[in-house]
């Protein structure tokens, strides 16, 4: 039984996003990670955008933000959450880059350990930066402490009740995004079960 990524965040798009956020301190710890990297004249994407909360509050640093995501359903809750300067779209890192899209940097927060072809949506991501632009992630890993998550999602994806999920191992992650082009710049590690790493990479 396999459970499409759309179906999944389709299906749940209304209580993930209704959710509070759990750590509240991490969170704003990681916007004060990403935040001295934005620019006032940068144009941002941000892939697998959910709600879109994050994308608002972030648009406030930029001259434009454009919230994507895979999900229809994610979408039309996010563009409840616009602000002026944020337009909100159905899309994938393919899509962006087949339209033609460039941007100055891209966004990826708790998306890449969902992407079941991790190296090719890198791929498009740097195809729709110039060099230098900026690709900022954060992503929950393997091996960075206790992760329940893991087994269990293990458990439901093998029921059919969960989308692709693969926690990484750090030094994987970090091979991934170099191999697609980039070098990382910045890694924050915030601690938890399971860990999460901000990364910040440079196209080169
Ligand atoms: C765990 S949620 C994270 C949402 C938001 N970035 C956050 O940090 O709260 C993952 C989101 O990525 C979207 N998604 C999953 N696979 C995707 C893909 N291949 N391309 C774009 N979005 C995707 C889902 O629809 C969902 O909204």
């Amino acid at each position: 039984m396999t459970l499409t990524s759309e179906t999944f965040w389709n299906d749940r798009a209304q209580s993930y996003t209704a959710r509070p956020i759990i750590d509240v301190p991490a969170y704003e710890a990681g916007l004060d990670v990403i935040i001295p990297h934005l620019r006032p004249e940068h144009h941002v994407v941000e892939l697998g955008a959910g709600s879109g909360a994050t994308a608002a509050r972030l648009s406030r640093h930029v001259t434009h933000m454009l919230a994507t995501d895979s999900a229809a359903q994610m979408v039309r809750i996010a563009r409840t959450n616009a602000t002026a300067n944020m337009d909100v779209a159905q899309h994938s890192a393919k899509t962006l880059a087949q339209e033609g899209v460039r941007t100055d940097v891209v966004l990826a927060l708790n998306l890449l350990h969902l992407l079941p072809d991790l190296d090719g949506d890198l791929g498009h991501i740097a195809e729709i930066l110039p060099r230098g632009g900026l690709f900022i992630s954060k992503t929950p890993y393997s091996g960075g402490g206790l992760n329940l998550w893991a087994p269990l999602l293990w458990v439901m994806r093998k029921i059919g009740q969960a989308p692709f999920v693969k926690f990484h191992r750090l030094d994987a992650l970090k091979s991934a995004i170099t191999r697609a082009g980039f070098e990382v710049v910045e890694t924050t590690i915030q601690s938890g079960a399971p860990s999460r790493a901000i990364i910040v990479a440079r196209k080169i």
